[in-house]
């Protein structure tokens, strides 16, 4: 291990991919809200209108997108730093694997605004995958975590 890089900074990336799986939950909760608001009964749909939810999921899926890039990128600069090279295993290929996925789901937004249903359950799709394969890294991430703290 480098010896400038502090111990602790082992913890920011767990930390932060914590925070993120709470943010892709609350992610799909907007989402479902959006579908429920444009296929619900009119009461429903009136009822539902005021939540902005449209524009709310928009906001946070673009938060989640912009700190999942820069999550991944860090945990790879972590690991960089400590070992002075990357593992090529499976944490790695399927984070960088997330990340496109949901680099690719964003990109459908222009067209789903346009009320295209292929990009619209095509984006759904992509995004279910991406958190199904979260939860996969959260196990994989805490052995690593595991791994460093039996280590240090
Ligand atoms: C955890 C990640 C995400 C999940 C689970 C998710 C899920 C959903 C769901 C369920 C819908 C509603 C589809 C329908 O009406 O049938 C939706 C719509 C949409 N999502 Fe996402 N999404 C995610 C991330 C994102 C990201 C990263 C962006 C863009 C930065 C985004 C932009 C949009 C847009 C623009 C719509 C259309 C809203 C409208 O009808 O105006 N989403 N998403
Ligand atoms: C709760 C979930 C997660 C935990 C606990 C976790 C934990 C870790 C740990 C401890 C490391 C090693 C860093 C070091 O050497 O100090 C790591 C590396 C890494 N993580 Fe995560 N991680 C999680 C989720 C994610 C997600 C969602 C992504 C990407 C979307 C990701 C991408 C990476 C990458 C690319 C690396 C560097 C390569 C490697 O060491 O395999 N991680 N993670």
């Amino acid at each position: 291990m480098l010896a400038t890089l502090p111990f602790a900074l082992n913890f920011a990336h767990p930390l932060m991919e914590w925070g993120l799986l709470a943010t892709s939950a609350w992610a799909l909760y907007l989402g479902i809200k959006v579908k429920k608001t444009r296929t619900g009964t009119p009461k429903q749909r009136k009822a539902l209108l005021p939540g902005k939810f449209a524009q709310r999921h928009y906001i946070w899926g673009s938060i989640l997108l912009a700190l999942m890039t820069l999550g991944t990128l860090g945990g790879m600069a972590v690991t960089y730093l400590n070992n002075e090279k990357l593992f090529i295993g499976p944490h790695l290929l399927v984070g960088l694997a997330m990340t496109g996925i949901l680099a690719v789901a964003a990109s459908l937004s222009p067209l789903m605004q346009r009320g295209n249903t292929v990009a619209r359950k095509t984006h759904v799709g992509l995004n279910i995958g991406m958190l199904t394969l979260f939860l996969w890294q959260a196990f994989s991430g805490m052995e690593i975590v595991n791994k460093i703290w039996v280590s240090r």
